[in-house]
């Protein structure tokens, strides 16, 4: 029964994940026995160096890249049953400069009447603020407002998970912060499920109720980082700081094994 119950709770289940590529005459291992579950309105962050896997990772919870080794469950369903079950945003807008915004929002929404599509649109970009840009084309946009479509866009889709690969790595440091706080608000009124990937650790904490940290190619799960802070998440709380040292030295630091080596 109890585990009937957690089993419900669950939204992705990754099981001894692996993926190689071929590189000229060899294969490169790019994800090695990646293990994670992730409940329901689970808001994850994943952290890794540039190239150990992160992309991959979450193109094949969305079902666009194949599966060499493992599975990974979608509500209890192989991913290859269920491949409407993720909107995804990416690190550019993409969105297409010759349709409006409130067009490039709803460019999923095909089966839909006028007035239905028309609401729906509405409602996500008044969600995002952009409801005065409706008629706007992209090139009206700054980089902030093209990723608040884009977020408008993936959320129209009503799936219940969202995959963000670095959607703020493009953006200056005062937007990016805004566009974080923005998210943590979405998510609020949203209650889904997300898995956002970056290289910014701070980051990583700030959004993640947990964070997973990956090692460099081949990508390992190193840690889960559940983040607990006392009172508000705030970047100058001390359990804000001592996260971001963890994590840091996981980078940074030589790992434990070689310092006992070197001692
Ligand atoms: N379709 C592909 N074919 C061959 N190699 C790929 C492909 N996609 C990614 N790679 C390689 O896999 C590694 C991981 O890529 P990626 O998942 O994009 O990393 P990250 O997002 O962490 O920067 C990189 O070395 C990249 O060159
Ligand atoms: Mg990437």
């Amino acid at each position: 029964m109890t585990e009937q119950i957690v089993k419900e709770q669950v939204a992705i289940e990754i099981k001894n994940l692996s993926k190689h590529y071929q590189k000229e005459n060899s294969q490169m291992t790019v994800l090695d026995n990646i293990n994670l579950t992730i409940n329901k309105g689970e808001f994850i962050t994943i952290v890794g160096h540039s190239g150990c896997g992160k992309s991959t990772l979450l193109k094949m919870i969305a079902g666009m890249v194949n599966i060499d080794a493992g599975s990974i469950e979608v509500n209890q369903q192989p991913i290859e049953q269920s491949n409407e079950h993720c909107a995804m945003i990416f690190q550019e807008s993409r969105l297409f400069p010759w349709l409006t915004v409130s067009e490039n929002v709803g460019i999923g929404l095909k089966h839909l009447n006028k007035q239905e599509k028309y609401e729906k649109i509405n409602t996500y970009l008044n969600l995002v603020g952009l409801k005065d840009f409706e008629n706007a084309y992209p090139k009206a946009l700054s980089g902030g407002m093209a990723q608040r479509a884009a977020i408008a866009r993936g959320l129209v889709m009503n799936t219940d998970i969202l995959l963000f690969d670095e959607p703020f790595g493009a953006l200056d440091a005062m937007t990016k912060i805004q566009m974080q706080n923005e998210v943590l608000r979405i998510r609020q009124e949203e209650k889904k499920t997300m898995i956002l990937v970056t290289h910014d650790i701070e980051e990583a904490i700030y959004l993640g109720d947990r964070v997973v940290v990956l090692s460099s190619r081949p990508g390992k799960i190193r840690d889960i980082v559940p983040i607990h802070i006392d009172g508000k998440k705030e970047r100058t709380h001390d359990q804000f700081i001592s996260y971001k040292n963890k994590i840091h030295d996981y980078f940074f630091e030589p790992h434990r094994d070689e310092i006992e080596f070197y001692i």
